[in-house]
């Protein structure tokens, strides 16, 4: 059998680069497409991973409309589905390359796995346009792996036949825990680890952050940069951000936190920097879907940034807590675990436990 793998944003290639590694283990062909819908943040990942693409359609560009996007994704992957002739097409969770990729592979009557599948929030404008792109991709996919129950139980009851749902858990587990192993390891040298070494105040609190969600551009992001500043005003914090470089988010961060005391803006960090960089961390604030799914395995607490989430099983379990964009009840938060966070006794991640890869290869060999 012959797969092709698409994606295009720096989570995807974090979330199927473990998933590659194991179908290169397995009988399968296995391809790589990427739609380059990020450059720079997804070469990081692919450079850490060692994954060179087959296909790099190299389409984005600089503030790119997701009309404009969407538009080039469906007509460029559609040559490299009429180039070779493919048996599954894997897409991953909720982009416009996801959703797209999907349409176009239908189109052409190529069958479609969905990584990732079933999350949900039933609430069109949040996450925006990641609640659409998810369902679409639902209605197309011919077999659908779930990360958790719930994902499992919101596919099921929008009519889903449960022979094509897989709960395999997420991936994005597998490549933490190969990172910490690796990153573990004395032989390990990583230029940007270093620098950060070198950087960062050990006798502070460090508050990681990070932030790109459509619906926060705006207000959202200057509620939150004000947080930031009162915070900031504590000399046991440190503030790290790697800040996004989607121009909505940077312009605005960068305008209003550079250089102030105890805040540090920089550049994206590569996958096993910012990891190192989470297990550094006291509190993570984040709007980040990977990041509170990584999270609980690295027993740190996360604010979400946002009102709504399609992962509430991270809340339930009390790793994560809801804030939104509200500049007051942001500080309170922050404030609140700085003083009084202990820890979390015997961390059980909901998400997955780092053979959620294994369990769709072997499920797809069977498919044979
Ligand atoms: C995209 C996804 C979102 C995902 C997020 C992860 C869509 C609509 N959005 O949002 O679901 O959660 O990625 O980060 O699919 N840029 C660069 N270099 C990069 C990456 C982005 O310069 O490596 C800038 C470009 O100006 C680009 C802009 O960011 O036009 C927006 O990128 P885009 O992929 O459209 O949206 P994101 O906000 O990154
Ligand atoms: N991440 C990274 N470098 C950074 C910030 C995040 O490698 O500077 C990783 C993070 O560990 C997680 C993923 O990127 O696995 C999250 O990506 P993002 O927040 O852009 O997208 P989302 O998960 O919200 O779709």
């Amino acid at each position: 059998m012959k797969i092709l793998l698409c994606f295009g944003t720096r989570p995807e290639a974090i979330k199927m680069a473990p998933l590659y590694h194991e179908f290169k283990k397995s009988n399968f062909e296995v391809k790589i497409c990427v739609t380059a819908q990020h450059r720079e943040m997804m070469d990081q990942v692919l450079d850490f991973f060692e994954i060179v693409p087959d296909y790099d359609l190299d389409l984005m560009q600089d503030n790119q409309s997701l009309n404009e996007l969407s538009g080039r994704i469906i007509q460029k992957v559609d040559v490299v589905l009429s180039n070779e002739i493919f048996d599954w097409v894997l897409v991953h969770g909720d982009t416009s390359t996801s959703s797209m990729v999907a349409l176009a592979a239908f189109h052409r009557g190529i069958k479609v796995g969905h990584v990732e599948a079933g999350l949900r929030t039933y609430n069109k404008q949040a996450p925006f346009p990641e609640e659409i792109n998810r369902q679409i991709t639902s209605r197309i996919a011919d077999i659908h792996f779930t990360p958790t129950k719930q994902a499992t139980q919101n596919l099921l009851k929008e009519g889903i036949s449960p022979e094509t749902i897989l709960e395999a858990g997420n991936t994005v587990i597998d490549a933490l825990l190969w990172t910490c192993n690796k990153i573990a390891k004395p032989s390990f040298l990583h230029p940007e680890i270093e620098i950060l070494k070198s950087t960062i105040p050990t006798d502070k609190k460090i508050v990681l952050v990070t932030g790109h969600r459509r619906e926060s551009f705006g207000e959202g992001f200057q509620n939150l940069c004000e947080a930031l500043l009162k915070v900031s005003e504590r000399d046991d914090v440190a503030i790290i951000y790697p800040v996004h470089l989607n121009p909505n988010i940077k312009d605005v961060v960068y305008k209003l936190l550079s250089n102030q005391k105890n805040i540090y803006l920089l550049a994206p960090l590569s996958y096993p920097a910012f990891v190192w960089l989470m297990q550094h961390s006291f509190l993570i604030v984040s709007d980040s879907g990977g990041i509170q799914e990584e999270a609980p395995s690295l027993g740190k607490p996360v604010l979400v940034t946002r009102t709504v989430s399609e992962r509430l099983e991270g809340v339930e379990a009390g790793f994560s807590t809801l804030v939104g964009n509200d500049a007051t009840k942001i500080i309170d938060a922050i404030q609140d675990i700085l003083g009084n966070f202990t820890g979390f006794e015997n961390p059980m991640n909901p998400y997955g436990n780092g053979d959620a890869s294994k369990r769709i290869v072997d499920y797809l060999l069977k498919q044979n």
